[in-house]
């Protein structure tokens, strides 16, 4: 089997190529470098270049038999979103319809999405199972969901048949090292408070103490990066043995609040975490939480790495090679 990786360059995209790469699946990497480095791809074929980039996709698909794809090539920041949805909706939009109008003309119909729970907006329950209303409240929740509605009209129409991974708040890295979160400017919470371990920056500012939560502190759902690349394969298998489209939401199904992972990056990292109290981020809801029994009951998947410590421990080796690095 032979897998084109759309952004297998960036965080979860080079998780998902040593994955493959592992299992013993041939991979190659396609990504124009505009947020992912080349050495975080160590397995198969490299190839720079942008998803909506359609003679390329010609010559790509033209010389390669591949039997699936996998997207992960997006842009993903919130709040840059809103300030400029022209560059969402382009990307995350508009080139992801090239690169499917491509497959579909060289007949590789199987498809695996990077999906967000930011297409179900306000949450109206504690846990988000598929069935939650999608609702999103900025474009970038708007761009997936619009993805995912044109993927089922491509299989009732074309036969292109998907599997849309909604991630909760991807963490960690892969305990092997090597590769790991490298975002810039970075924005998520889980870096930034490791690098305020490492001494990288002053402190971790807390977005909101005033939300109805146990703390105080918004609650997420902290899901490790190596078992959202397990749900991949496990989801791109159920499409090879002639499984059907589907949507499945991925997390623990616990949630942690900001203090919590303060707290618990400081017992992991042995360091004392400087603490700044800010506003609330716009945009932020007070709770997001999975439901992730559908993907267990069709998929068999079961997170390996589900304790938050484990979480934040892989993401501090990585920190710490960052950090070592930059001395
Ligand atoms: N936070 C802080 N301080 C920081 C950074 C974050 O307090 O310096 C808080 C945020 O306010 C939020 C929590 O930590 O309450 C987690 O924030 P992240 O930025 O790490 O993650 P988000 O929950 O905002 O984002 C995730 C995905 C997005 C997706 C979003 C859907 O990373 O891609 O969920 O709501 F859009």
């Amino acid at each position: 089997m032979h897998v084109l990786i759309v952004g297998g360059a960036g965080y979860i995209g080079s998780h998902m190529v040593r994955c493959l790469g592992k299992a013993g699946i041939e991979v190659t990497t396609l990504d124009d470098l505009s947020s992912g480095r080349r050495d975080a791809v160590t397995h198969g074929e490299f190839v720079e270049g942008n998803l909506g980039d359609r003679a390329l996709l010609d010559a790509l698909f033209g010389e390669r038999n591949f039997d699936g794809v996998m997207h992960f090539a997006a842009h993903i920041e919130v709040g840059e979103s809103v300030v400029d949805p022209a560059k969402y909706y382009r990307n995350n939009v508009v080139n992801t319809q090239v690169l499917l109008d491509a497959m579909r003309d060289h007949g590789v119909l199987q498809f695996v999405f990077s999906s967000t729970a930011a297409i179900f907006g306000e949450p109206v329950r504690d846990r988000i199972d598929e069935s939650h209303p999608k609702a999103p409240i900025n474009p970038y929740g708007r761009s997936k969901l619009m993805v995912e509605e044109i993927l089922g009209d491509y299989d009732a129409a074309y036969g292109l048949r998907s599997a849309c991974l909604r991630y909760f708040n991807a963490a960690g890295a892969d305990p092997a090292g090597g590769i790991g979160e490298c975002h810039d400017p970075e924005t998520h919470l889980v870096p930034l408070v490791l690098r305020a371990a490492s001494g990288r920056r002053e402190s971790i500012s807390v977005f909101g103490s005033d939300y109805d939560t146990p703390d105080g502190t918004c609650v997420r759902d902290y899901i490790h990066v190596n078992d959202l690349c397990d749900a991949h394969l496990l989801a791109l298998r159920s499409l090879w043995d002639g499984g059907g489209s589907a949507a499945y939401n991925l997390g623990n199904g616990s949630g942690f609040s900001v203090r919590e992972v303060i707290d618990t990056a400081a017992g992991v990292t042995g360091r004392d975490i400087a603490v700044v109290e800010a506003e609330r981020r716009a945009g932020d809801p007070g709770t997001l939480v999975a439901d992730s029994t559908l993907a267990q009951a069709e998929l068999g998947w079961r997170p390996q790495y589900a304790d938050l410590a484990t979480i934040v421990e892989h993401a501090w080796r990585w920190e710490q090679a960052l950090a070592s690095a930059e001395r």
